[in-house]
């Protein structure tokens, strides 16, 4: 069966793209191809780990795009090139546009390092250190117009316990992503991913939650 092709855009470490690019090469019939890597930073680490895994990988200058619109202009013709049916944001700190949204409608995954509803933007991680909670996690979600706003695929909760620190905690938000988000991306190129609404249903095999910790 042809792979589906995936883009990844992601503006920082890529850990997370690390993670699906892993699971590409290694999972035995693995649905998906990379085709792209998009970042909106030159000096991103995700650019040099796309390229040291030989996958195709762009940035796009938003200042020399000149704007939201142009920047979003400038990724659809670098993913209609190369033919890109899905796309997985990972770390991807810029918002999309509606038009960019509604062009890929049900075909764009986030992962966010909460559970969302709580503590959507920039800083989770943070956000909920700061608040107190005694439970996080990490959601998939669809995108949508809006930030951290889509429908929900998939989330696992992370425990903060006496002794965590925000080091600790994101060190084990993000060994959570890792095992997650592939996981997720692969059920949506394998087609068991549904959106009804705000209801997404995943069609079996399910998704194995790592161990809460
Ligand atoms: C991840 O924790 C991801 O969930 C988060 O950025 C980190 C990127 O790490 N995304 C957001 O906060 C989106 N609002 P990575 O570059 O190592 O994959």
């Amino acid at each position: 069966m042809s792979k589906v092709k995936l883009a990844v855009f992601a503006s920082g470490n890529g850990s997370n793209l690390q993670a699906l690019m892993d699971a590409a090469r290694s999972r035995p019939g693995a649905p998906v191809e990379i085709a792209l890597v998009v970042s909106d930073r030159r000096n991103a680490r995700a650019l040099e780990r796309a390229r040291d895994a030989g996958v195709d990988a762009v940035y796009i200058s938003p200042k020399r795009a000149g704007g939201r619109a142009e920047f979003d202009a400038a990724a659809v013709r670098e993913l209609e090139a190369r033919g890109v049916q899905l796309i997985a944001l990972a770390g991807f700190m810029r918002i999309l546009g509606a038009d960019f949204v509604r062009r890929y409608e049900n075909r764009i995954l986030n992962i966010h390092p909460s559970l969302l509803p709580a503590f959507p933007g920039t800083r989770a991680i943070q956000d909920a250190w700061e608040h107190g909670v005694k439970t996080t996690g990490v959601t998939v979600h669809y995108v949508d117009e809006g930030v951290d706003t889509g429908p929900i695929a998939a989330q696992c909760p992370t425990l903060i316990r006496p002794n965590d620190t925000i080091e600790t905690l994101t060190a084990k938000i993000h060994a959570v992503e890792h095992a997650l988000y592939p996981q997720v991306v692969f059920a949506a190129a394998e087609g068991r991913v549904r959106v009804h609404g705000r209801l997404v249903t995943i069609k079996p095999p399910a998704i194995q939650l790592p161990p809460v910790r």
